[in-house]
């Protein structure tokens, strides 16, 4: 038998080492979270995403009395933008959340079913999304969808 080993590449920054356009991307998915509809969680969570041409859109959890039916902030934007401008690849996708204390104090990941989302975006545009996971201690910054998401199905897995 043998054992292999699967590692995670995250870049941990401060907000004054991201270039201004970074910076501005993270502001906007705090400010989604504005937007968020979370009256069950209380939780809020915002997301926003460049496009190649450098189109920004904004996406916030969307709660429902029928639990399973919610919504998450990143697949509101992500499909959002995959309707309004199908032929643009996503970038860059920025998630930062907040609860009754106020934004969370280490970064908010995606979770799985985004995750799988950004994979399957990733893969139709052939273009790596730059993810910026908003904390107000660190905020990490993952090249690929792919660093968090090893051992991943896809199309190809089939
Ligand atoms: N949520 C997101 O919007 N994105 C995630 O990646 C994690 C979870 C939302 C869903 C739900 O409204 C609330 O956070 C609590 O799970």
């Amino acid at each position: 038998m043998k054992e292999i080993k699967i590692e995670s590449r995250i870049k941990v920054c401060k907000m004054s080492e991201l270039a201004s356009d970074e910076q501005r991307l993270i502001e906007m998915a705090k400010k989604a979270t504005d937007n968020s509809y979370s009256p069950y969680s209380h939780f809020k969570v915002g997301a926003a995403i460049r496009l190649g041409d450098g189109t920004e859109i904004i996406g916030a959890n969307q709660e429902n009395a029928a639990f399973s039916v919610t919504m998450c902030a990143e697949r509101s934007a992500i499909f959002a933008a995959m309707t309004q401008y199908p032929d643009q690849p996503i970038t860059h996708l920025a998630i930062a959340a907040r609860n009754e204390n106020g934004f969370m104090a280490e970064s908010t990941a995606p979770c799985g079913s985004c995750r799988q989302v950004i994979l399957e975006v990733e893969n139709l545009h052939k273009q790596q999304i730059r993810l910026y996971l908003y904390g107000e201690n660190n905020i990490y910054v993952i090249e690929s969808i792919k660093d968090i998401l090893p051992l991943n199905f896809d199309s190809e897995s089939m």
